[in-house]
């Protein structure tokens, strides 16, 4: 299946993202994650310097349309099936992809603004592997290090309370329009996000069984 996840800073989009990725087989394109990890990458030849410190992302704000819209067409290129995270985040973007692509399913992950402060200044990350912890609702086993591989958890630049608060703001002023306009499409669908994260999933996929 072709699936779109979209949600505000905090709503599970990474969390749910990897699960459907394992069930369905499909490709897991994060523009957040693609971004990430090429910081520092010497982007100057697109004519921006989008992560250099106190750069868009750790200011919270949205790097440029034309940055993220390449990370996009190559990863689209060679996959089959997808669940596409973080992108589209204004209408630009959706236009874009839509030239691009279709969609079976699109799943919007509702949750309060409370919840995904808690959720966000909590959050702790694997630099080694990735893996997502909350210091209280995803405690790794020996605090502080990583299940998974054993390295020390850090928290992401931009889940500071004050960044957060300019991500949500980002959100609602940018991307509550992208939900407006895949919403009264048939691949839409909305899912309470405030359950855990196995309460979340089941709504998720079934929603995806249904329109994949
Ligand atoms: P990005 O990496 O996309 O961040 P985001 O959208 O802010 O989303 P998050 O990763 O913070 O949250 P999530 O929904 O994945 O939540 P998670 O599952 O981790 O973007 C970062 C930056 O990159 C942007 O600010 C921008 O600068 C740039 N960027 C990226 N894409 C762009 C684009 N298209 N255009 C322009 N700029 C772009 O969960 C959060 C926490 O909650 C975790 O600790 C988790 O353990 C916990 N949790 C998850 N589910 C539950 C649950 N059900 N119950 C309790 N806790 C839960
Ligand atoms: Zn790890």
């Amino acid at each position: 299946p072709r699936v779109l996840l979209l949600g505000a800073p905090g709503a599970g989009k990474g969390t749910q993202s990897s699960r459907i990725s394992d069930e369905f087989g499909v490709d897991h394109i994060t523009t957040g994650d693609a971004l990430r990890a090429n910081k520092g990458m010497d982007i100057s030849e697109l004519g921006f310097e989008f992560d250099t410190p106190g750069g868009f992302m750790d200011a919270g704000e949205l790097v440029p349309d034309e940055v993220v819209n390449e990370i996009v067409v190559t990863a689209l290129g060679n996959a089959d099936g997808f669940v596409l995270d973080g992108y589209p985040r204004n209408i630009e973007q959706a236009e874009f992809l839509d030239e691009r692509t279709e969609l079976d399913a699109v799943i919007r992950l509702a949750v309060s603004e409370e919840e995904l402060v808690d959720r966000l200044t909590g959050r702790r990350v694997c630099p080694e592997c990735g893996e997502t912890y909350h210091v209280e609702f995803d405690q790794p086993e020996e605090s502080g290090v990583c299940d998974e591989c054993g390295a020390d958890l850090t928290q992401r630049e931009d889940d500071t309370e004050e960044t957060v608060r300019e991500r949500l703001r980002v959100f609602a002023e940018n991307t509550e329009p992208v939900i407006d306009h895949y919403a009264g499409t048939d691949a839409y669908a909305e899912i309470d996000g405030e359950g855990t994260p196995d309460e979340v999933w089941e709504d998720v996929r079934g929603a995806i069984e249904q329109r994949a």
